[in-house]
């Protein structure tokens, strides 16, 4: 029963009527009642995978109100990569607070943001990206670099990725092409849009085991298609791709790919856009996974991660092209927090200081030998189709009748009869048994995102609360 908070004039009650001058005394008593009054009054657009208020968060572990804690598998989508409540981030945050919270971006700078792009210059992956711009979400990051690409080209075409998700503003929703659920019943969408395969097996009905050479070639293919019967290039302003697809199923894209992309942007004065909101900063083992490839994006986007928490995205790209933009057609009121930029600082500071990046290639190893481990065990193969990804952005995707790739393929298990849900089943599994874990993209997979800097220890309860969770199901039937 939830208890009654509003008089029927829809004046807030306490123990009646709130009078002038009377101070309001909540009648929400219980961390129960608290969670039954979010259900009624928090809009049923937002989905939640576990219940209850979540109250506090140290390191790998977060607690709820009612005493439940957990490890934490998510950080919050890719966010809190330090773990929660970092002391150096924290103290920095509260530092600023004290100092100075909000310099809006059009009347003065401030020096977290100076600082910042002081101690980010040394991390980019190319030496070219010496332009900056922060906004606070990663939505936000991915419309700043639609805008600048189509003003800076003087073109209004997009080319993205099957799979892609960049955000649910409305341009970042245009060239999401992850799940319908993002912009179902919206359409108009924002015009211009038109996207290519990713080199994921699936989208091209493939095997699992198909070299990467053969995904590269057929997805660069169709981008000749593309750029010759669909979208001109001198009618293409940019490229947007997620240099590992997240929430389409956690895909590392081949370096060959990355270099056939830049080689037909460098071809047609076409922009790369790579947006590294969710791989990006650590999360692959490398500050920046494109990196690995060497190839230079003309924008790069980054967010989560970056403030570990603190609403903040960044768009960085080259003097040379932002000296074009007219001033003032950029900004925003919470552009670049001051607050957020001082947390950020931090956290730059504690990779250095923490060894971050060597964490995660030990942790990496860790968890990818105890997937591997479990995609040979003799009862748990037959549902195991895929274990990818990179550094500690990794995933485990069941064999499904979702899955037709695996089909053609001699190498990959047969449980094609195995019905949709078991990644759901498990992660649920793993919650009640005081886990987080997401999945992620339309096919049965689950995705581990822990913090960077988990200890062993850590990572190995959580490697075996999930094969525990998923023995269970396994047992229960599939
Ligand atoms: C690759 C990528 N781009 C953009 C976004 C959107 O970021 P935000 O949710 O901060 O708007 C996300 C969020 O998950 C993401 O993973």
């Amino acid at each position: 029963m939830l208890p009654k908070l509003f008089h029927s004039s829809g004046r807030l009650l306490g123990r009646s009527v709130i009078r002038p001058g009377e101070r309001y005394v909540s009648s929400i008593s219980s961390p129960a009642s608290l969670n039954d009054f979010g259900k009624q009054h928090v809009t049923k657009g937002l989905a939640r995978i576990s219940d209850g208020v979540m109250a506090r968060g140290q390191g790998s572990y977060v607690e709820y109100l009612d005493g439940k804690k957990m490890l934490d598998f998510t950080c919050g989508i890719g966010v809190t990569n330090l773990g929660h409540s970092h002391p150096k981030v924290s103290k920095a945050a509260a530092e600023q607070c004290m100092n100075i919270t909000h310099v809006q971006c059009s009347i003065a700078f401030h020096e977290p943001y100076l600082r910042l792009i002081e101690k980010l210059l040394p991390e980019m992956p190319h030496r070219s990206l010496d332009s900056f711009f922060f906004w606070n979400s990663g939505s936000e990051a991915v419309e700043a670099a639609i805008k600048m690409a189509r003003v800076l080209t003087g073109r209004q075409n997009i080319i993205t990725m099957q799979g892609a998700y960049h955000g649910r503003t409305f341009g970042a929703m245009a060239v999401t092409k992850s799940k319908t659920v993002y912009s179902d019943g919206v359409a108009p969408l924002m015009p211009g849009v038109f996207s290519i395969p990713y080199p994921f097996w699936h989208q091209l009905r493939l095997p699992p085991s198909t070299p990467s050479s053969v995904l590269t070639d057929e997805c660069l293919y169709q981008l000749h298609l593309l750029l010759s019967q669909q979208t001109s290039p001198k009618d293409t302003a940019a490229i947007i791709i997620e240099p590992v697809l997240g929430e389409g199923g956690y895909v590392p894209a081949p370096k060959e790919f990355l270099e056939g992309l830049r080689a037909v942007c460098d071809q047609h004065g076409i922009l790369l856009i790579v947006d590294e909101v969710q791989s990006g900063f650590g999360r692959t083992g490398e500050m920046f996974f494109i990196e690995e490839s060497g190839v230079r994006p003309d924008i790069l986007l980054m967010a989560k991660g970056l403030a570990n928490g603190f609403p903040l995205s960044g768009v960085v790209s080259r003097k040379e092209l932002t000296d074009k933009l007219a001033p003032g057609s950029m900004g925003g009121t919470y552009a670049g927090n001051a607050v957020s930029c001082a947390a950020a600082c931090a956290v730059v500071d504690a990779f250095r200081e923490e060894n971050i990046l060597q964490n995660v290639k030990a942790r990496s190893q860790e968890l990818f030998a105890f997937l591997n481990d479990l995609k040979q065990d003799q009862t748990l193969a037959q549902y195991i189709l895929d274990v990818r990804g990179r550094g500690l952005m990794a995933a485990m995707e069941f064999a499904s009748s979702e899955a037709p790739g695996a089909e053609f393929d001699p190498a990959t298990p047969k449980a094609l009869t195995v019905k949709k849900g078991i990644a759901s089943r498990v992660a649920k599994k793993c919650i009640e048994k005081g886990m987080l874990l997401l999945t992620t993209s339309v096919y049965e997979v689950i995705r581990f995102i822990p913090p960077l800097n988990i200890s062993q220890e850590d990572m190995k309860k959580g490697c075996e609360i999930f094969e525990e969770s998923l023995r269970e199901v396994v047992r229960e039937g599939i």
